[in-house]
């Protein structure tokens, strides 16, 4: 209702709502590089596709008369509480889309009491994107490093700076083929990755002869060694769990039997997410493998989802399919690139809005109301 009373004095949204329209604007706004720096996927693109069509596999039949007028959109996860079950996934190097990065999307979330999740590739520190949230509140993302006292470090320095959960994403320990990013030599990457977190981490500068601000290639090549390169095994979890007094987070899951293995590992949760299809091309669509997952696990673990989410429709399909919260990739992202913190603000209060609208239009008051008898299969008369 607000864009339709502003529209009476003639004043019309600073960019477009429709996902489509936002990446096409946001590609004009970027240029090439940095554009497919976020839109990119792995090998062929299938992956990201399937994403996509998983979800318009799947229609919303809506109720009437459920009084469905007042609506509660409101979940706690992990006991993070959240006006509505939507976080921001972390995304590395936020400063190649505007040049506050992570800190416009921090301020931009905290204002709307929206969590988001800080990448170990921010490009800012741990405190400055924690002073910028304020009372916001904010979870971590590990990619794991291979040298435990830089893993230490970066725990104990998110847990001091009230980041309250940990994410750890097993499903990128080494970057998959990305024809976009390969075809630049990840330029606006590495242009972008010099003041990436572990840059500024003492326990990472120790292992170098020089500062990365004086010897960049050789602190990138660290990076690179100590980030990529080395998969682990489901007994090291252990590790994190000693340094890390909250609760954690698993975030790549795609099989049911890794989410039980999840579970036995005593996790708190999981992300059942394909990484927004930038890791294995031909992957299975993440909303595809959600049900037989959320079944799984039960209420062993919450479980989130992302991977595709671009709508309001979107979000309902994925709670009613077993999701208890949604994380949003690239579309704030684009946001972001489009004007910083409003930028990412607007995408984030329409996405919200559409949600709220469409849980409510079909007939659910609130995201427990909604169940797999929400949905039909498209094809089978959808
Ligand atoms: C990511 N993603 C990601 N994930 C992660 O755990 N750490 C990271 O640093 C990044 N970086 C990153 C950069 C960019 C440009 C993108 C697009 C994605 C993956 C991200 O958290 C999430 O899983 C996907 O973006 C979800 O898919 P959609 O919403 O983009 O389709």
């Amino acid at each position: 209702s607000e864009i339709y009373l502003q529209g009476l004095s003639g004043v019309v949204p600073p960019f477009t709502t429709d996902p489509a329209g936002l990446a096409a604007s946001a590609r004009e706004l970027l240029g090439p590089g940095p554009y497919w720096y976020v839109a990119g996927a792995a090998g062929s693109g299938a992956t990201d596709r399937a994403n996509r069509a998983a979800f318009d596999d799947w229609r919303i039949v809506p109720r009437m008369l459920t009084d469905a007028t007042t609506r509660h959109l409101g979940v706690t996860v992990l006991g993070t509480e959240m006006p509505a079950p939507v976080l921001l996934a972390p995304i590395g190097v936020q400063s190649i889309l505007h040049p506050d990065g992570e800190l416009a999307t921090a301020r931009a979330a905290a204002e709307l009491g929206v969590p988001f999740v800080l990448s170990t590739a921010a490009s800012h520190t741990i405190e400055e994107v924690a002073e910028a949230a304020g009372d916001g509140a904010r979870w971590f993302q590990l990619y794991w490093p291979d040298d435990p006292d830089v893993c230490v470090s970066l725990l104990s320095r998110a847990r001091a700076a009230g980041y309250g959960v940990l994410v750890v994403t097993l499903d990128a320990w080494t970057l998959a083929w990305r024809p976009h990013d390969l075809d630049r030599a990840y330029l606006p990457f590495l242009r972008g990755v010099g003041t990436a977190i572990p840059f500024s981490d003492p326990a990472f500068r120790a292992g170098l002869d020089r500062a990365p601000e004086d010897d960049l290639p050789v602190a990138i090549s660290r990076w690179v060694r100590l980030f990529t390169g080395t998969d682990r095994s489901w007994d090291r979890l252990d590790f994190l769990r000693e340094h890390w007094d909250g609760p954690i987070v698993l975030k790549g899951i795609q099989h049911v039997d890794d989410a039980r293995k999840a579970v036995d590992a005593g996790v708190s949760g999981i992300v059942v997410s394909n990484h927004g299809g930038r890791q294995v091309d031909g992957a299975v669509a993440s909303l595809d493998v959600l049900p037989d997952i959320a079944d799984a696990v039960g209420d062993h673990v919450e479980v989130l989802f992302d991977s595709g989410v671009r709508t309001g429709a979107d979000v309902v399909k994925a709670l009613a399919l077993g999701a208890k919260a949604v994380l949003i990739g690239r579309p704030f992202a684009y946001g972001l690139a489009h004007d910083g913190q409003v930028g990412v603000r607007h995408v984030l209060r329409g996405l919200l809005a559409d949600f709220d609208l469409t849980l409510g239009l079909s007939g659910h008051r609130s995201p427990a109301e909604l169940s797999r008898d929400a949905l039909r299969r498209a094809g089978a008369g959808g």
